[in-house]
């Protein structure tokens, strides 16, 4: 495991101009059009390295549909994930909070497929070969018509139409992908429009590089 502080990190939320704030509204809302659009059927989220799991808790938080929501949230920090464990605590929905290595297939066994699989911060972090592995497990994932919805900065080298590229070969049609001029981060959502794949045991996908 590299040596940010991943708690620390999560700070530059609430600072104006970090840019994560406006990143976190675009995720919100692909969240929130996510849920509109499958109502009122059950949800099945899982979100790969969760943080405190703001983005996908913050929406269930002014839901009135939460409690169709079965979400499992893997996050490898102690602190990250009793600050989820927290929030999740008072909402209707079925969160579970698993401190455990999101890199590792087996940790998803019990949840998939799911309808929305959020890869929210990791490609940023990780290598180009990591990035295109974890791309292709998303499929292992998802369930048919499943929606990813994943970030990466835009800094040279812009990795993303590598990575839009790849969820094409991976069998995604991309839905969105939100880049504004005034800032390098972005927010890219895609569905599973072919068949999903079995979940592969014993994978190990990423690796973070900081
Ligand atoms: C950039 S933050 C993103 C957090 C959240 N998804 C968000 O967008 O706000 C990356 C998170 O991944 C977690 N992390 C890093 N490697 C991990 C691993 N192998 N398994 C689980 N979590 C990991 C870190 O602790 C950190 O909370």
């Amino acid at each position: 495991m590299a040596n940010t502080d991943w708690s620390a990190w999560h700070d530059a939320y609430a600072a104006p101009g970090s840019g994560l704030s406006d990143r976190l509204a675009a995720v919100r809302s692909q969240i929130d059009r996510v849920l509109d659009t499958t109502a009122p059927n059950p949800l099945r989220v899982v979100s790969a390295c969760a943080g405190d799991g703001r983005d996908l808790l913050g929406v269930l938080a002014r839901r009135s549909d939460a409690g169709r929501v079965t979400a499992l949230l893997v996050e490898y920090d102690a602190v990250l994930a009793a600050r989820a464990r927290q929030t999740a605590a008072p909402l209707p929905a079925r969160v579970e909070v698993r401190q455990a290595d999101a890199a590792q297939s087996d940790v998803y066994s019990d949840a998939v497929p799911v309808d929305l699989l959020l890869l929210c911060g990791i490609f940023g972090n990780i290598s180009d070969r990591d990035v295109r592995r974890t791309v292709e497990a998303a499929r292992q994932l998802s369930a048919p018509g499943a929606e990813v919805i994943w970030t990466r900065h835009r800094g040279e080298p812009d990795l993303t139409p590598s990575i839009r590229e790849w969820f094409a070969a991976a069998g995604f049609e991309e839905l969105a992908f939100v880049a504004p001029e005034s800032d390098t981060w972005s927010v890219g959502v895609h569905r599973l429009v072919a068949p999903p794949r079995p979940l592969e045991p014993g994978r190990h996908w990423f690796t973070f590089l900081r």
